[in-house]
């Protein structure tokens, strides 16, 4: 039986941190969204070009483009055992289309946690963060290096990071992804998890609700 996990919550939650290490645990496909934009973005992919401009704004892709990309991604044999999905759905509108998707897949619960941090947090890790302009890996926040431990690339800010444009990533947040929380809030396999607390915590209470969840689904 397969599994299929929704990482939701707002930018900074940790979506990213937490789908990576529970989709390599589990030997699940991690499906970023937000990566497979910023890649076609790195290798001047035809869909980039306005991807691109609306990523450094803090706007969301069009639904349309976002569906297609998740819709192909799941089609792919790697993806037949389950996901872990960060950053998609975003809008109701992919919610519902994903739930067309899921209807053809049969294959196992979806569980869908949404990663709750407050306001203030977010900010704070969003102005500290720094990526590889290399290979994309994140870095300690804290550390001192400036090169990448994985590759040597460059330690940069993300374009996206900057002040101006978390605010408005935060406002899109509040208006736009909010909404589809409240369209999975009363499915049985919908759980809230606190992510303002150390990683680590966080993975575990993590591990035991996706677990739980799975087995209340199919109990
Ligand atoms: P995306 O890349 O998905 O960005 P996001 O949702 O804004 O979220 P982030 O990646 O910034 O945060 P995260 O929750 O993954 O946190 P992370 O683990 O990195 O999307 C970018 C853009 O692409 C969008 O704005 C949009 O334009 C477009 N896009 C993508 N998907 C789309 C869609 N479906 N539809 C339309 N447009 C789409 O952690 C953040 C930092 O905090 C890191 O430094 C990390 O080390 C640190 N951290 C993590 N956990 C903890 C913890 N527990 N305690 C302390 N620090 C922590
Ligand atoms: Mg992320």
């Amino acid at each position: 039986m397969g599994l299929n996990v929704i990482m939701m919550g707002p930018p900074g939650a940790g979506k990213g941190t937490q789908a990576s290490r529970f989709a390599r645990e589990r030997s699940l496909l991690k499906i970023s969204t937000g990566d497979i934009l910023r890649d076609a973005v790195k290798e001047m992919n035809p869909i980039a070009v306005s991807a691109k401009t609306k990523m450094d704004r803090g706007e969301l892709v069009d639904d349309d483009t976002m569906v297609a990309i998740v819709r192909h991604r799941l089609t792919q044999p790697d993806a037949l055992c389950g996901f872990v999905l960060d950053g998609f759905p975003r809008t109701v509108f992919q919610a519902r289309a994903l739930d067309v998707i899921m209807e053809d897949r049969r294959n196992g619960p979806l569980v869908i946690i949404d990663v709750s941090v407050p306001e203030d947090e977010l900010v704070r890790r969003l102005a500290s963060r720094r990526i590889c302009s290399n290979c994309g890996t994140g870095a300690d926040p804290f550390g001192r290096s400036t090169t990448c431990k994985k590759c040597g690339g460059k330690l940069v800010q993300r374009v996206d990071d900057d002040q101006a444009v978390v605010l408005e990533r935060l406002k899109v947040y509040q208006h736009v992804t909010k909404p589809v929380l409240e369209y999975y809030r009363l499915r049985p396999t919908f759980r809230t998890v606190n992510g303002a607390q150390a990683p680590e915590v966080v993975a575990r209470e993590l591990d035991a609700m996706i677990e739980e969840a799975a087995k209340a689904s199919i109990a």
